[in-house]
């Protein structure tokens, strides 16, 4: 099939490269001059792994090819996925700005029959305002489709080889069968509805991830009161198959692009039907105070009791971690933004260190210090504060550590680090829950 991929991010890409692999001829389409300028060179602008070599490898193959014309690709293709960006407006409602723009083009292009497939995450009902736009520009058939995406950024070349389940929502039988057709050599379990279930399959299943994540922070929580150790609750509650392993797990909190932004325009839009989804407003409350928790834990390991004014004026604090999780450089809602801000707030200075996204971080947060790697992140600091699960900060030579910095005082927001080491060598260790 050929195949138009409107926007080069990371769902765009992926899908792109994905189709392109598995045979197709793939367009994808940015109205981002420059980015499309380094795609046709093969340069990807973001990290994730493996997603470089599947484009290379398509490009020299010439199975994808990028462009910013809509009017050389639309018209060839009979497929053409909607995957630009859906962000939060500031009540929580997702901006279809790029939606609408995005579909209103692709229409205006249209040659015979096209199937208009949504991947973009949007709001359960829209595609009767999409549908509007379309029907003013189309001069030729076409049907819709919504198909969400739920691959995961670090792992997302692998998520979309090895699916869980292909969701199909669509009203049209040829538009079920050419999609079907489409995803034939994939694995994962079909499911085929109409557009509004797909829709809030997609709201559902991140907002249930959120929870289980908030849930184990309230876990956490209890943990502290108590004096149970929360690694171990949540190992035991979790080997239950019916209860799962998998989001169960304290941190500081969940961020990127998707979790946080997905649950607030689900209560946003559940509020829209006339329903208080008052579950995951608590599940944003939890998640939300899991900056402060973590505030509070420095400034206790500090020694610090008076909670008013710039009570951490002077304090050098090493931030380990910036991504919103190992193996991305996304710092989209990453929970390392609203840490940092509090604690300069506070009178801290901060020195920061992220294997892939110090370069991304200098743009968000440019008041701070950058370091190139772990170890002088850490040099003649008064603690250092674990921030992202990054394999190689659970593997930190703790002795060095301890030498390295003035205090030995380790914050460590992800639960990486084994406390009774880092305690037999002296180190006043703080966790998550435990
Ligand atoms: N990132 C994820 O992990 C993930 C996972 C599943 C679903 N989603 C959903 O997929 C959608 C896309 O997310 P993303 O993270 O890939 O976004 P992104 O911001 O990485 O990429 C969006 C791209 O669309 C381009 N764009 C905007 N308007 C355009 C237009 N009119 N024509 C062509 N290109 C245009 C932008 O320049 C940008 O490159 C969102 O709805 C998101 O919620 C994201």
């Amino acid at each position: 099939m050929t195949i138009t991929v409107i926007g080069a991010g990371y769902v765009g890409l992926v899908t792109a490269s994905l189709f392109a692999e598995l045979g197709n001829k793939v367009y994808c389409i940015d109205i981002d001059k420059a980015r499309i300028a380094n795609l046709k060179k093969g340069i990807v602008p973001f990290y994730e792994p493996s997603l470089a070599e599947y484009i290379s490898r398509s490009i020299k193959e010439k199975r994808l090819f990028f462009t910013d014309s809509y009017s050389q690709s639309v018209p060839k293709s009979q497929i053409v996925f909607i995957c630009v960006g859906t962000p939060p407006k500031n009540n929580g409602e997702a901006d279809l700005t790029y939606l609408f723009s995005a579909v209103e083009e692709a229409a205006k292009n249209l040659k015979g029959y096209t199937l208009i497939t949504i991947k973009s995450t949007i709001p359960i009902g829209f595609e009767h305002d999409l549908e509007a736009i379309v029907k003013k520009y189309a001069k030729s058939k076409y049907e819709f489709a919504s198909s969400p995406e739920f691959l995961r950024e670090g792992t997302a070349i692998s998520d979309s080889l090895h699916p869980d389940r292909i969701v199909i929502g669509t009203n049209s039988k040829k538009a079920e069968k050419m999609l079907l057709e489409l995803h034939a050599p994939l694995p994962g379990e079909r499911i085929i509805c109409d557009t509004r279930s797909a829709q809030l399959i997609k709201y559902a299943s991140n907002s249930f991830l959120a929870t289980k994540i908030s849930f184990a922070n309230a876990l956490a929580a209890i943990c502290e009161k108590t004096g149970a150790d929360v690694a171990k609750v949540v190992q035991g509650v979790g080997a239950d198959k019916r209860i799962g392993h998998s989001y169960l797990y304290p941190g500081v909190g969940y961020g990127g692009s998707c979790l946080p932004k997905d649950v607030l325009a689900f209560i946003a839009q559940t509020r829209n039907f006339d329903y208080d989804f008052e579950l995951l407003r608590a599940v944003d409350a939890i998640n939300n105070a899991q900056v402060s928790s973590l505030v509070n834990k420095i400034r206790k390991s500090l020694g610090i009791t008076d909670k008013t004014g710039k009570n951490l004026e002077g304090v050098e604090v090493a931030i380990l971690g910036l991504a919103f999780k190992p193996n991305t450089d996304d710092m989209r809602d990453a929970p390392s933004v609203k840490i940092i801000n509090v604690l300069v707030d506070l009178g801290a200075n901060i020195t920061a260190y992220d294997p892939k996204s110090n370069e991304v971080a200098k743009k968000i947060l440019p008041n701070i210090k950058y370091a190139n790697d772990l170890y002088k992140a850490i040099n003649e600091k008064d603690l250092m504060v674990i921030v992202t699960e990054w394999p190689q900060f659970a593997e930190i030579d703790l002795e060095k550590a301890k030498k390295l910095l003035k205090k030995p005082i380790i914050v460590d927001g992800r639960n990486i680090l084994d406390p009774k080491k880092a305690r037999d060598l002296g180190f006043s260790y703080t966790g998550i829950g435990r």
